[in-house]
């Protein structure tokens, strides 16, 4: 797990939380949260985790009895319980990589992120073309009544997003759990009841 960088960021809560339950990530905060509001993930249920590098999302999905199979770009080291693929979420060798090995789950979700640039627009737009690689993984493998939830970085093709994507799901909302970083422009998508 990155080291917070800034003096403020050494007082960062769920860093130092996240380090004492040996999660991998700080992010993993962020999905509890958001499934204690949400209940998206629930004991027996196939996850598709993208973007899932270093791996905290998929300890949580696991710690609540999910099997997992976490994708990213980069390699992540074992964790009993997810079966990993390496590959770009955009790619449809990807796509058929995840497919070989399942073809239907109850949930995917994705907090992909592209490498940031600090130039607000230039990110939202790479954010935006990672959520829509996720919604299209969604649209193939999620099972009619399955859950969503991706990452996006705000901006102006936001709504567009919203219009398309929430219309195939019966519950759809835009959450930003307290774990996010106060300064941060992520939001989460969560959707709930995909109609096939
Ligand atoms: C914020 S991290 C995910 C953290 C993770 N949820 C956790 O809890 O540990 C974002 C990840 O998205 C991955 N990523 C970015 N673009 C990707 C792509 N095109 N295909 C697959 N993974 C990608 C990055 O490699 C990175 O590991």
């Amino acid at each position: 797990m990155a080291k917070p960088r800034r003096t403020r960021d050494r007082q960062d809560y769920y860093y130092w939380k996240a380090k004492e339950m040996g999660y991998r990530s700080r992010a993993a905060f962020k999905l509890i949260q958001i499934n204690k509001k949400f209940s998206l993930i629930k004991k027996g249920y196939w996850v598709l985790d993208l973007g899932a590098v270093p791996g905290g999302w998929s300890q949580v999905a696991v710690k609540l009895g999910a099997n997992v199979v976490a994708v990213d770009l980069n390699p992540m080291s074992e964790i009993e319980g997810v079966e990993f693929i390496k590959g770009d979420i955009t790619s449809p060798e990807t796509i058929d990589m995840i497919f070989e090995f399942r073809d239907e789950f109850d949930v995917v979700m994705s907090d992909a992120s592209p490498k940031l640039t600090g130039k607000w627009t230039i990110d939202h737009l790479r954010s935006m073309d990672l959520a829509k690689a996720s919604f299209e993984i969604a649209e193939r493998l999620l099972r009619r009544g399955g859950n969503f939830l991706v990452k996006i970085f705000q901006g102006e093709e936001i709504n567009k997003y919203y219009r398309e994507v929430a219309p195939r799901f019966r519950f759809k909302k835009f959450h930003s759990p307290q774990a996010s970083r106060k300064r941060s422009a992520e939001i989460y998508f969560v959707g709930k009841g995909f109609k096939r």
